[in-house]
């Protein structure tokens, strides 16, 4: 090892050693692509927009799970929640584009919001790259247990009679709760009470007690309470029957066919994020879809889980696109009237 070194030997070196620094410094591109190489170094931050115990978080945690163990790096679900879970996807939007924050999106933040909020702080597609799709969620109607209506029929009546005196339980403005039940009330005609809650959790407990008349919610938090008898079922917005709620009819099947209603999650990471990461996270979430225990997991809740075609980054692209403009359409005429 030279010990030292001539004047001008040691002014090169130094001179060597500023530049690889100012190339470093200022062009990232040769950084990241080491940095992209070894991702992940550290843990990740998976945001979910809604209450802990929603069927947002429980799926989030369901696949974290899986994917930390393939990534070799801790997830860690941080709950964000507020304004119909478009607190959390503006906090997404806004995170560096590097891999270590993910956001839990899902037909109401990165579909439905669109539509109910004309001034959105975020664009779906232009300011989010899709890592994958997670599951396709079934909704379902769902009433208090002592509500005096025990058919889909039944309540749509008493939704005709009494719909201002009803109380609607939903989990804000852009949540999947609000899109769905919004479109059975303009199916119905009627505008009901609106309770807002941070998700659907808090909004399930409301409704068990028996402090909100109503909701729309997605299978992964309604399994439970159907076993447990807490709540009242009427129907599922899909064309055939939940495989775990066999006794709930579908809307066709109740005599509301216009209510179609199924919910999706899905990953996403800031417009910007490397591709390599992207792969590195869809192979991930890939991985975790085909775990059999989280399938069984998932499936035990209603869950629909994606086959892998369905599970790339461009075809959730596709989806975001064709839900924003289902949902524009079916929603603009229905929030006129709300
Ligand atoms: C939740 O996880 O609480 C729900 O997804 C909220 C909603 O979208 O209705």
């Amino acid at each position: 090892m030279r010990r030292y070194m001539s004047g001008r030997r040691a002014r090169l070196w130094r001179g060597l050693c500023l530049a690889a620094t100012l190339t470093f410094a200022v062009h990232p591109g040769v950084g990241s692509a080491a940095a992209e190489a070894s991702y992940p170094v550290k843990s990740i931050t998976m945001i979910v927009p809604f209450a802990a115990g929603g069927p947002t978080d429980v799926v989030a945690r369901i696949v974290a799970d899986s994917m930390s163990v393939t990534l070799g790096q801790p997830i860690i679900i941080e709950n964000v929640v507020g304004s119909g879970g478009t607190t959390a996807v503006i906090r997404a939007k806004r995170s560096p584009p590097d891999g270590y924050t993910v956001v839990m999106g899902h037909m109401g933040t990165h579909g439905a919001a669109v539509a109910l909020n004309p001034h959105l702080a975020y664009d779906p597609m232009r300011d989010f790259e899709p890592i994958g799709l997670v599951t396709n969620m079934p909704v379902l109607i769902l009433a208090r247990k002592r509500l005096d209506a025990n058919t889909l029929g039944e309540f749509i009546e008493l939704m005709r009679s009494r719909g201002e005196s009803l109380n609607m339980a939903h989990a804000g403005v852009g949540s999947v709760s609000y899109a769905t039940c919004l479109l059975l009330n303009s199916i119905v005609g009627t505008r009901p009470r609106m309770t807002a809650f941070q998700g659907t959790a808090p909004a399930m407990t409301a409704l068990v007690e028996g402090r909100v008349d109503y909701m729309c919610d997605q299978a992964a938090s309604v399994v439970p309470q159907i076993a447990a008898g807490t709540v009242k079922a009427y129907a599922v917005g899909t064309a055939s029957r939940n495989l775990v709620l066999p006794d709930v009819p579908t809307s066709i099947e109740a005599g509301t066919a216009a209510f179609q209603a199924s919910a999706w999650n899905a990953l996403f990471v800031p417009k910007g994020t490397p591709k390599p990461v992207i792969a590195s996270l869809n192979s991930a979430l890939g991985k975790a879809l085909d775990d059999d225990t989280v399938r069984s997991q998932l499936l035990r809740l209603g869950s629909e889980i994606p086959a892998p075609p369905e599970r790339t980054p461009q075809s959730l692209a596709e989806l975001v696109k064709s839900e924003i403009a289902k949902w524009t359409a079916a929603i603009r005429p229905a929030n006129s009237e709300n």
